[in-house]
């Protein structure tokens, strides 16, 4: 049989598992979370349960990864008995890697088609009214987003078809430090507007009388989403960790680097938009809309709207990669197709459903159920119930079906690690994390 490949350094484990946290999830969806629930508050509240609930997640996938070497599907019939139903849970996270990645590459597609669009210079003299119609011909032009939905697609399964360590390692490693850098320069100049403060006092300002159940589920729900957890892409990416890795540590820094960007997304976005006098909008207005308008008021706006669109392509791709690493994982290893066969197929699969979700953007679509256009329900259903399950099964299977010693031996390295901190990180493993996550899950199914 075929070696199985593993990321060649811990840098290279690091890099690669922020590439798949970090992507729309924190440039956009964060700061107007963030926004709407209470600005330093939910900063606080996230944070807490990134940290509390995420983290623990995080390292039950990897030791669930790593002990069995294997994709999700394997993972949980190499670590149970014949006839075990628990693989169910990792063909729900190769299903919800497949749902995700088709509605993601929709708007990545759009990050690719404003990155093409903001190098032609489509945005000069346009007023917001001008941007927000190139906006809405843009999504519903009969092929343009398709063309660039199917163009991103290609790019990520050319990088997945290379590799473990010569594709996705790579690859984090070159656009990770590179992503790092657009923003720090998008950060300094959005700190140097005028009337800067403005914006950074409604992003951090904490209104602790916007803290109530409903905000908790969203703090959940964004952790889950922004740290790429519950689905199985990090059970993927911990099969390829090697067994001398600190586990705990490689998590912890991949938590702390995704909530850095998502406030750094902040910094950048609130004092821009303030700064030339915008209420922060939700969503995609703000990042197709408001800003390349802000950024071509202001001097070297074209530059600056360029190498945004440019973050926001790099963003997405590493996340997109680690979605379809998923997919391929499973492919090659269940049903033996070779690496470049399989990311082909994930990539036309995907294809197929993703196509929907863009057409459904279209005016007038009929790809609406139950009131929702396809796109939406595809996210609904993956963040209320795909994701939520797949975490809650995770840190169930870890905490109670597997061994104790097992897990404990996955957390220390065989004993080669302290225990201390690890035997509290079992305990949330086991106790506070099914029970947080179980809580909130029901809360939102009866709220
Ligand atoms: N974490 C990504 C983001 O914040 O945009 C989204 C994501 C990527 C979710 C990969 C799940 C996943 F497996």
């Amino acid at each position: 049989m075929k070696q199985r490949e593993n990321f060649g350094s811990k840098l290279g484990i690091i890099m690669a598992t922020a590439g798949s946290a970090l992507g729309l999830g924190n440039i956009y969806r964060f700061p107007c979370e963030a926004g709407a629930n209470g600005g330093g508050a939910f900063l606080i509240v996230y944070l807490v349960i990134a940290l509390a609930i995420g983290t623990p997640l995080m390292i039950s996938e990897f030791i669930i990864g790593r002990r069995s070497r294997s994709n999700p599907i394997g993972a949980f019939r190499i670590l149970t008995r014949q006839g075990s139903a628990w693989p169910i849970v990792g063909y729900l996270g190769v299903g919800c890697a497949f749902l995700i990645l088709a509605f993601y590459t929709t708007v990545a597609g759009w990050t690719l088609g404003y990155l093409g669009k903001s190098i032609a210079g489509h945005f000069n003299g346009q007023d917001l009214a001008q941007i927000q119609v190139q906006f809405s011909s843009f999504t519903s032009h009969p092929w343009w987003p398709l063309v660039c939905q199917l163009a991103f697609l290609a790019l990520t399964a050319f990088v997945v078809a290379r590799g473990v360590k010569n594709g996705i390692e790579k690859y984090s490693k070159i656009l990770m430090p590179l992503l790092l850098v657009i923003m720090v320069v998008l950060c300094v100049k959005s700190l140097t507007l005028s009337g800067a403060s403005e914006g950074l006092k409604f992003f951090f300002s904490p209104d602790f009388s916007k803290i109530n159940g409903r905000v908790l589920i969203s703090a959940l729900g964004q952790s889950f989403f922004s740290l790429s957890i519950g689905m199985g892409a990090l059970i993927t990416y911990g099969s390829y960790i090697s067994k001398q890795d600190n586990m705990t540590s490689s998590a912890i820094g991949v938590v702390l680097a995704d909530t850095l960007v998502a406030v750094l997304a902040g910094v950048i976005i609130f004092p821009a938009a303030f700064s030339f006098g915008i209420q922060p909008e939700a969503g995609a207005s703000l990042a197709f809309t408001t800003l390349p308008m802000v950024f071509q008021q202001m001097t070297g706006g074209y530059f600056f709207c360029l190498i945004f669109f440019l973050l926001l392509v790099i963003a997405t791709l590493t996340s997109t990669i680690s979605l379809l690493e998923v997919i391929v994982a499973a492919l090659t290893e269940e049903m033996h197709l070779s690496r470049t066969k399989a990311a082909i197929v994930g990539a036309l699969g995907t294809a197929v459903i993703g196509v929907l979700a863009t057409l459904s953007f279209r005016t007038g679509s009929p790809l609406h159920i139950a009131g929702r256009s396809f796109f939406d329900l595809l996210d609904h259903i993956t963040a209320l119930y795909f994701m939520p399950l797949g975490g809650l099964f995770i840190v169930l299977f870890v905490g109670w079906r597997m061994k104790r010693a097992d897990a404990m031996d996955e957390l220390t390295n065989s004993g080669t690690l302290k225990a201390g901190i690890r035997k509290a990180i079992y305990f949330i493993i086991r106790y506070i994390a099914p029970l947080a996550i179980a809580v909130i899950f029901i809360s939102q199914l009866v709220g």
